[in-house]
C-alpha cells in the first residue's frame, strides 16, 4: 500500500511523502520517479540500525543515541510545525497564574504563552533542546524572559518545591513514557505539582491496530537559497512490545550537495486513548474531556491524536 502525502505550505515549502512499509518495499522508491529526491543512499529495505547503513564516503555524519536531540535540536523548530498553539494559549489564559510544561523542548509553545503573559516553567532532560530554548529565550523581550524558568528534569522524577494552576505537555511528549511504571511515575508528580482543582492537559498519538506496522516518510525544508534539509523518518510499531522505533536522518545539502548527516535513533510507547483514561482516573484525575484533535472534535477511531483534559481529583 502507497500512501503519499504532499503538503505544501508557508515559507518554507514542505514536501511529505509517506509510504507504508508493511510490504517490505524499501526506500529505494525515494530515488525513482517524480518523487526524486537527492538523497545518495538508497536500500531496498529499511535500515533496522541507522549506523550500518551510512556510507562514510559521502558527508559528515553522525550518529546519535536514544533520542536525546543531541543532532535534531536544531532541526525542531523547522521541522516542527503543529497545530497546538491556540489551544494551549486558551487553556493557560483559563487555568490561571502559572503553568508547567514536561519536556518543554525547544520553548516552541512556553514562549508564545509567556509572550501572553502566562509564567511557564519548563523542563526537560535533553541539554541540546533546552540550549536552542536558551538561545530562542535570550532574543525575547525582557517580560516575557521573567516569566519562563527552563530547568533541567526528568519528567518522571521532579521536585519543584511549588504548584502549578496548569501541567500541560504537547507534541505526543507522554509517550515519552514507555512503561508503565514511567507512565505512573510521571502522573504522580504531576498530581504532587497541581494546585488543588488544577488542570492537567496533553496528547497522544492515537494508536489503532489498523495502524501500518512500519512506514517512512520524507520532509524537506529550504532553508535559504541553495541550502536544504531533508529529513527521513522510519517508523516501526511493535505492538506487542507496545514500542514504536525511530530511526530519524537530517540530511543537509548545499547548492545540491549533500554535506552532513545526523542519524539518531529513539523509542516511544504505543499508547491506547481508553487505557491512558483509566490510568489518568486511578492517578487522581477527573478526566474532564478527550478530544480527537486541538480543535476540540471528538474522538473519532481514525483521529490523529487523543487530546487530554483533565482536573485534580
Ligand atoms: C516531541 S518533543 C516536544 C517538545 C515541546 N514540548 C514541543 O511541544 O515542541 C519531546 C521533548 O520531550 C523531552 N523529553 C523526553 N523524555 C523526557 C523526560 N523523561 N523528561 C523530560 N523531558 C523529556 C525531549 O527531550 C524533547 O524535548
Amino acid at each position: 500500500m502507497t500512501n503519499f502525502l504532499t503538503h505544501e505550505s508557508g515559507k518554507h515549502n514542505i514536501r511529505i511523502f509517506e509510504r507504508d512499509l508493511s510490504s517490505s518495499q524499501g526506500y529505494s522508491d525515494l530515488n525513482s520517479g517524480k518523487h526524486k529526491l537527492p538523497l545518495t543512499h538508497a536500500s531496498s529495505r529499511p535500515p533496522t540500525d541507522g549506523a550500518k547503513y551510512l556510507d562514510s564516503s559521502v558527508c559528515k555524519q553522525s550518529v546519535g543515541d536514544d533520542l536525546t536531540y543531541r543532532f535534531s535540536a536544531r532541526f525542531y523548530d523547522l521541522f516542527g510545525s503543529k497545530d497546538d498553539l491556540e489551544f494551549y494559549k486558551e487553556l493557560a489564559l483559563q487555568s490561571g497564574d502559572n503553568a508547567l510544561e514536561l519536556g518543554v523542548g525547544t520553548a516552541r509553545v512556553a514562549i508564545p504563552l509567556a509572550r501572553e503573559g502566562v509564567r511557564v516553567v519548563g523542563i526537560d532532560n535533553s541539554e541540546y533542546m533546552l540550549k536552542v530554548a536558551r538561545e530562542k529565550l535570550v532574543k525575547e523581550s525582557e517580560s516575557v524572559r521573567d516569566l519562563v524558568n527552563l530547568e533541567r528534569g526528568d519528567m518522571k522524577k521532579f521536585e519543584l518545591g511549588q504548584t502549578f494552576d496548569l501541567i500541560y505537555i504537547p507534541a505526543s511528549t507522554f509517550d515519552h513514557c514507555v512503561t508503565d511504571l514511567d507512565r505512573k511515575q510521571c502522573l504522580g508528580c504531576i498530581h504532587k505539582h497541581l494546585k488543588g482543582g488544577g488542570s492537567l492537559a496533553f496528547d497522544i498519538e492515537q494508536a489503532t491496530l489498523e495502524r501500518p506496522k512500519a512506514s517512512w516518510w520524507v520532509d524537506r525544508k529550504e532553508i535559504k537559497e541553495d541550502m536544504m534539509v531533508v529529513r527521513t523518518i522510519f517508523m516501526r510499531r511493535d505492538f506487542d512490545k507496545r514500542i514504536c522505533s525511530l530511526d530519524l536522518f537530517f540530511d543537509s545539502y548545499y547548492s545540491g550537495k549533500l554535506v552532513e548527516r545526523y542519524h539518531e535513533y529513539g523509542e516511544v510507547a504505543i499508547l491506547f486513548k481508553d487505557e491512558v483514561e483509566d490510568l489518568l482516573e486511578q492517578s487522581g484525575f477527573k478526566v474532564e474531556a478527550v478530544y480527537g484533535d486541538f480543535d476540540k472534535s471528538e474522538p473519532q477511531k481514525d483521529s490523529p491524536r487523543a487530546v487530554f483534559l483533565t482536573s485534580k481529583r
